[in-house]
């Protein structure tokens, strides 16, 4: 009897594909997938035509091209004072989801067990699992999603090897404070763990909240693998161009990993980003002020249905708290306002390992053209 591998069991279709499907099945306004419905832009797509044209369209050396290692050690330098050398400690990837992946290989052995925050990226628990280890979650806690000191410390044990933190953080919108990053540094160290910090919403920040990228905090540059990606930053997700960065042992570990998962990453691509992130600057003031309009615009229809909730200070979700408008759990409102309003969003209990918090919201993304966030709201009225 022919049989697959035992570590893909339990693996199912993400709530992503399976949302957007039936999204489409309804026509209903798709909220629910984490990419923008606009393009990314002009000039750097017109960067990568230019690559093509010039002819860089060979295999890329495995670590990614030289251009855009030295770009992102300059960024770092310049945004962080975080020092990279961009031979031996950045690695460019098929995006974040394939640098969390090969990290995650690179140190994890089976029966290790790795911190997580809950609501966790899918992607994490996956990775975890097909390393033969465990994800241990610590909740966060609605309606500002902060998390309890002693769940989190009480989550370490003698397995722990790795902690994932993703600020900004996707489904909340968090931006996680330095104090409350001191609280995740403090065991991590204790335990002497690896810290994974997915940081691929880094630019997405607004009012007055600023972004404090893990390795920034003292003594933890060296336990730290940051990962993050052009995706999210220049709006164009199908790109997958991410990277590591890290001590040069744990970035050559990351490499060998990589060289054998998809050994290269597209080289016009790489290079293009690699100019975009010279003009990344004065791009980046648009980039936040067309994104925090929106929110903002979203957020004020939201209220004016009645909701109420924070505001989120990053990223380009929302987690809206659905108990003040039904009974229903998040799947049952998710697929009534599907079917009924022709509004599709994410039931977010898909992110939650232990907790039942998750049944009591919905995550909605707004990186959508204005109309289509007015038409949304439109949809809503009479909830
Ligand atoms: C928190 C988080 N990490 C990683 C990723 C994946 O990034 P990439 O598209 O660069 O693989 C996403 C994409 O939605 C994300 O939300």
């Amino acid at each position: 009897m022919r049989s697959f591998a035992n570590r893909t069991e339990g693996f199912e279709d993400s709530i992503f594909a399976v949302m957007s499907q039936k999204a489409a099945q309804y026509q209903a306004i798709n909220l629910s997938q984490g990419f923008p419905d606009f393009d990314g832009p002009e000039f750097i797509k017109k960067s990568a035509c230019d690559f093509i044209n010039k002819g860089a369209n060979q295999y890329a050396p495995f670590a990614g091209v030289k251009e855009l290692r030295s770009s992102l050690a300059d960024l770092y330098k310049d945004f962080y004072d975080l020092s990279y050398n961009a031979d031996s400690e950045i690695t460019i990837v098929n995006g974040a989801t394939e640098g969390i992946y090969a990290t995650i290989q690179a140190l994890i052995n089976p029966g290790d067990e790795v911190v997580v925050f809950e609501p966790v990226y899918d992607s994490y628990v996956s990775s975890i699992k097909l390393a033969g280890a465990k994800a241990v979650p610590v909740t966060l806690k609605g309606p500002n999603f902060t998390f309890d000191k002693q769940e989190l410390e009480n989550a370490f044990s003698h397995q722990t090897k790795l902690v994932i933190i993703n600020s900004p953080h996707n489904p909340t919108g968090k931006v996680f404070s330095t104090q409350e990053l001191e609280m995740v540094a403090r065991p991590a160290t204790k335990h002497d763990c690896f810290v994974l910090s997915d940081e691929v919403y880094e630019h997405l920040v607004y009012d007055d909240v600023k972004h404090i990228p893990f390795a920034s905090l003292e003594g933890m540059k060296d336990r730290t693998i940051t990962i993050s990606s052009a995706g999210k930053t220049f709006g164009l997700t199908g790109w997958k161009v991410g990277w590591c960065c890290a001590s040069d042992d744990v970035i050559d570990r990351i490499r060998k990993v990589h060289q054998y998962i998809t050994f290269s990453i597209a080289t016009p691509l790489q290079f293009a980003v690699a100019q975009g992130l010279k003009e990344i600057k004065s791009y980046l003031v648009e980039f936040r002020s067309c994104y925090q309009s929106k929110r903002d615009l979203f957020m004020q229809g939201l209220e004016e249905l009645g909701f109420e909730l924070p505001t989120p200070k990053g990223t380009y979700f929302i987690m809206l708290p659905i108990s003040q408008k039904t009974e229903l759990d998040d799947i049952g409102f998710c697929e009534k306002l599907i079917v009924e309003n022709k509004v599709a969003t994410i039931p977010p209990s898909a992110f939650y390992l232990n907790s039942e918090e998750g049944k009591k919201y919905l995550r909605i993304c707004y990186a959508k053209e204005d109309e289509t966030l007015k038409k949304a709201l439109s949809n809503l009225q009479g909830l």
